[in-house]
């Protein structure tokens, strides 16, 4: 509006001036030229003199709108390249609607999020609202023509192609000078830090219930022991006694107990680890000769193919090793039915990894099993069998090894556990330069 003012002032003035000068400079040549002139030469001059001041007036004005003109369009121009830019710049997908969740813009991060090209959508209708999330949409709106804000929401957006995802939202108001109000949907894609949020809260139950575990375990731990002694003891006096059975049966179970608190005590262990260089192979030989009477007396089979492994020297905490291979056994030997197949074969995976491979020929593990398995107390068994707290462990154990641990299974077509480890050498490299 000054804008304007300005524009016709300066008009207005420099008419006036050039109106005067053009005036004076003729009174000044008829003065000094036509002082004698008659009555229809001075009236010519005249003429010439309102002819000449109009058009030179005119060629001004065309000139000084003209020229106004152009540097508006440029301004504009370049305010709605720098726009384009700022919108297409920004991170997060913005867009534009009205009331009517008619598309009226739509940035280049929209187009990347939510795989509609913009020139498609524009005019169209917003395609983006996940089933159920329209009342939710509406009540931002009503909150944003009420003049409150709606920043920084969780919700969930659809995109082209695929499932809906978390995004950040925040709802503005967007109204030009005069006319109807449109709202800017301004979103960030948060999967990533949902997907952490919920593996730090995970982390966090884990802990707490280890804690929780390592207490119990520690306080159970002696009187179990004390009343299986106990109980060994009554056996053996009453031996043949009509309670002998009963006395088995509480006997096992004590077991059992003893056997699930020795298990969380290795699950939340506190003592230190004393890793010294050990011959895989050999290791591997050991723990399969120390559990094939297990095996044998279920019928079963053990193969064992150590061959290469032997020579090849891992860092690791001798116990913790074995551990670990036990733990893999005995989940095979669960596995199979009496007369199955276990498998146990060293691998040299590469120059500075190597691993073992446990197999079984028993039911396999169904896909919604396979990905819950290394949870701690998830267990199939049947109560006072399984601890659910075996391949928790055994996964511990051999991160704390810089290594990993993967189950591959088929319903129906056994279970093979895969353990790789870094060989000696290149773990007390990886060490040498973690420190
Ligand atoms: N070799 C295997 N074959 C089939 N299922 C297995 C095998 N190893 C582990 N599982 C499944 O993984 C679950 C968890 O194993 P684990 O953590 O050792 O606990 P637990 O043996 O006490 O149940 C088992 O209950 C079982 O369902
Ligand atoms: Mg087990």
């Amino acid at each position: 509006m000054a804008e304007k003012r300005w524009f016709w002032a300066t008009l207005t003035l420099s008419s006036i001036t050039i109106v005067s000068v053009v005036f004076a400079v003729m009174e000044l040549a008829e003065n000094r030229f036509f002082r004698n002139a008659n009555y229809v030469t001075l009236h010519y001059l005249y003429i010439t003199r309102g002819v000449a001041s109009s058009l030179l007036l005119a060629f001004w004005a065309a000139w000084f709108v003209l020229r106004q003109r152009r540097k508006s369009e440029e301004d504009l121009r370049r305010s709605r390249e720098r726009y384009r830019g700022l919108l297409e710049a920004f991170p997060g997908a913005v867009i534009l609607y009205d009331s009517g969740l008619q598309v009226l813009e739509w940035n280049a991060s929209a187009e990347r999020m939510y795989g509609y090209a913009r020139d498609r959508i524009c005019g169209r209708q917003l395609p983006i609202l996940p089933a159920g999330k329209m009342s939710e949409l509406e009540e931002f709106m009503g909150r944003v023509a009420r003049g409150e804000a709606v920043l920084d929401v969780e919700t969930t957006r659809l995109p082209r192609n695929g499932e809906p995802f978390e995004v950040q939202l925040s709802l503005l108001p967007f109204r030009e000078s005069a006319g109807p109000m449109y709202y800017l949907e301004v979103t960030s894609d948060i999967r990533e830090r949902v997907r952490w949020r919920e593996h730090m809260l995970e982390i966090e139950k884990l802990t707490s219930m280890g804690k929780m575990a390592a207490g119990t375990a520690h306080h159970l731990n002696s009187p179990l022991a004390a009343l299986l002694i106990r109980v060994q003891l009554m056996r053996r006096r009453a031996t043949g006694g009509a309670l002998d059975e009963d006395m088995a049966r509480i006997e096992e179970g004590l077991n059992f107990c003893g056997h699930f608190v020795q298990r969380l005590l290795d699950f939340t262990r506190v003592t230190p680890v004393e890793k010294k260089d050990l011959d895989l192979g050999a290791i591997v030989e050991s723990v399969a000769a120390f559990f094939l009477p297990a095996i044998q007396s279920k019928r079963a089979t053990l193969l064992v193919d150590a061959s290469e492994g032997k020579g090849q020297q891992v860092c690791a905490d001798r116990n913790l090793l074995e551990t670990l291979l036990l733990i893999l056994l005995s989940n095979a030997l669960d596995a199979v039915s009496p007369g199955g197949e276990i498998r146990i074969r060293c691998r040299r995976i590469s120059p500075d990894r190597v691993g073992f491979a446990v197999s079984d020929n028993g039911p396999g593990i169904g896909a919604a099993h396979l990905a819950r398995v290394f949870e701690p107390f998830f267990t199939t068994k049947e109560p006072g069998k399984g601890t659910g707290l075996g391949l928790a462990i055994a996964r511990n154990v051999v991160l704390e090894h810089g290594g990993s641990i993967q189950i591959e299974s088929e319903p129906g077509a056994g279970a093979t556990a895969y353990v790789d480890l870094p060989a000696a050498g290149a773990a007390r490299l990886a060490g040498r330069i973690g420190k």
